[in-house]
């Protein structure tokens, strides 16, 4: 199974004999149905050259922190952001001492600091290094920050010892890469997400509506399949493909996204909202298209249903997360709509900046509930989707 697809895979090589290895770890993530960049340390280049890496990737790799043309390229910051993934493979000694201290010394070390994916890593080391004291605390530092280990395997090493610290294959590496994504702490859930925008029509041929494209909400039911979740998206008109094994049930008008919520939530557990419904609808749809004539007219609007409101309301309802569009106050009124529409979490998103929100492909959000909330610092939007649905499991976990 292609469980990458459509996931974007930076991986790291620093410098040891297992670097040779990352050219068929490219190939494995690539099967996976992975988008493949590499950065290499300059150790790494002494063992591999970029050429090899990338001919196999099909793009520039990145070797430089201090690059005028990389960075007008695609900077370290980009790239940071552009992961869906960051794999270290392999990792050494040296290179997991300094991603220990913190250090931004090179590229690798940089973008590892500043990307919001999570980090893997594939250790490779000769076995007494692997086994000493320093080595074992650089790695528990790294756990305790949450970062991912697989391997190393023990056997016969390329200096002659037998011991652990020979990298994992790279099928066992890009299956690990794959399992993160797939991480099953929805399975057994059902969850509703409404997406997109609503159209509410003036005359057969207009209509109000917004800038929403979807993006946002179809990471979020592409998070949610990841998760092991039974996803069904409501989704208002946009030009995405639902993500494979989502239901999708398309509507136009937010009476209609209404109506198609409320059916589905009387069998769900958890209920997202990201849809920018119109809050207000044409009192009247005229039957014919409106003539062009008087100087100006008014259009009287009346406000349409709240769905969120009325799912969170509902007898028995699911676990209800929100989100709040707003340009200013945003944690402020982001809490304040929480508790009006009785939800169980929120997520605040400000969208006075151009860069997040509506019809971007990156978001920064904060997630508010009850007696908390974290801030999720800015990413792709199936990044930021991930995260969410992290919390949103954590927070329903019996
Ligand atoms: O689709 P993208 O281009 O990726 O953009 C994503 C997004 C900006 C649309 C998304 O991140 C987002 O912020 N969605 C909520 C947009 C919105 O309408 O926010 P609001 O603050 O007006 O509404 C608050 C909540 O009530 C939302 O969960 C909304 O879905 C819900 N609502 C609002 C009105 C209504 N009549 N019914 C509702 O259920």
């Amino acid at each position: 199974m292609a469980h990458l697809f459509n996931r974007n895979v930076l991986l790291g090589v620093s410098g040891g004999i297992a670097a040779y290895k990352s050219a068929e770890v490219v190939r494995q993530l690539q099967e996976q149905g992975a988008t493949v960049r590499v950065i290499m340390t300059h150790g790494a280049q002494e063992f591999i050259t970029p050429l090899t890496l990338q001919a196999l990737s099909g793009h520039p790799v990145h070797t430089q922190l201090l690059d005028e043309q990389a960075e007008q390229g695609m900077g370290h910051i980009e790239l940071a952001r552009w992961a869906d993934l960051l794999l270290i493979a392999p990792a050494t000694a040296d290179l997991i001492a300094r991603l220990a201290a913190g250090r931004a010394d090179d590229l690798l070390t940089t973008v590892s600091l500043a990307t919001p994916a999570p980090v893997l890593l594939a250790p490779a080391m000769n076995q007494q290094m692997w086994r000493d004291q320093a080595t074992a605390a650089n790695i528990e530092t790294l756990q305790r920050r949450d970062l991912h280990f697989i391997g190393p395997a023990a056997g016969e090493q390329a200096c002659g010892d037998i011991g652990p610290g020979r990298m994992e294959q790279p099928p066992a590496i890009a299956a690990a890469a794959a399992a993160l994504f797939h991480t099953g702490a929805l399975a057994g859930k059902k969850v509703v997400i409404t997406a997109g925008p609503t159209r509410e029509l003036l005359d057969p041929v207009r209509y109000i509506s917004n800038h929403s494209s979807g993006k946002m909400g179809y990471a979020l039911a592409q998070a949610a399949i990841d998760a092991g979740a039974v996803t069904t998206l409501v989704s208002g008109p946009v030009s995405l493909d639902p993500p494979a094994h989502a239901k999708c049930h398309r509507v136009e008008s937010a009476q209609e996204m209404l109506d198609s919520c409320l059916d589905l939530v009387a069998d769900c557990d958890i209920f997202i909202a990201c849809a920018a419904v119109a809050d207000y609808r044409p009192a009247q749809i005229e039957g014919q298209k409106i003539k062009k004539g008087a100087e100006e007219i008014s259009l009287q609007l009346v406000k349409n249903p709240d769905i969120v409101n009325a799912v969170a309301a509902g007898e028995s309802a699911p676990f209800t997360v929100g989100f709040a569009a707003e340009t200013q106050n945003v944690l402020g009124y982001a809490r304040d709509k929480m508790q009006r529409k009785g939800l169980n979490m929120i997520i605040a998103n400000d969208v006075s900046d151009h860069g997040i929100g509506f019809n971007s492909n990156e978001n920064e959000v904060t997630v508010l509930w009850e007696t908390g909330e974290q801030a999720l610092s800015r990413a792709g939007k199936p990044a930021i989707a991930r995260q969410i649905m992290g919390l949103i499991a954590k927070a329903t976990k019996n």
